[in-house]
């Protein structure tokens, strides 16, 4: 099973298992984890599902579509190298990614 390891700016660490094809969004909402709003539901449209990926596990996941890239410049929080919209990672194998979840979505 793909894991997820989620880490709040506050230092809280929540380490959650998800099924093959499941983006990052839908296992951090699914177990009711802060820090990932997701207000549409995945559908690219909100940007409230803003996450930093660990720089090694970035090579891993797949490629930032133009839409992503746009909507990444209007986050709440500042973009930074590694940020990514948590919906547009799917995990397609049974990997363990590291997370770092924003201190504010909206
Ligand atoms: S959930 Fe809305 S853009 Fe990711």
């Amino acid at each position: 099973m793909p894991k997820v390891t989620y880490t709040s700016v506050g230092g809280d660490v929540d380490v959650l298992e998800g099924n093959i094809g499941d983006s990052v969004m839908e296992i951090a909402v699914r177990n009711g984890l802060p820090g990932i709003v997701a207000e549409c539901g995945g559908s690219l449209a909100c940007s409230t599902c803003h996450v930093f990926v660990r720089e090694e596990d970035l090579a891993g996941m797949a490629a930032m579509g133009e839409l992503e890239d746009e909507m990444l410049d209007g986050t709440t929080q500042e973009r930074r190298c590694n940020s990514r919209l948590s919906c547009q990672l799917k995990l397609e194998a049974d990997v363990h990614v590291y997370i770092e979840t924003p201190e504010s979505q909206v």
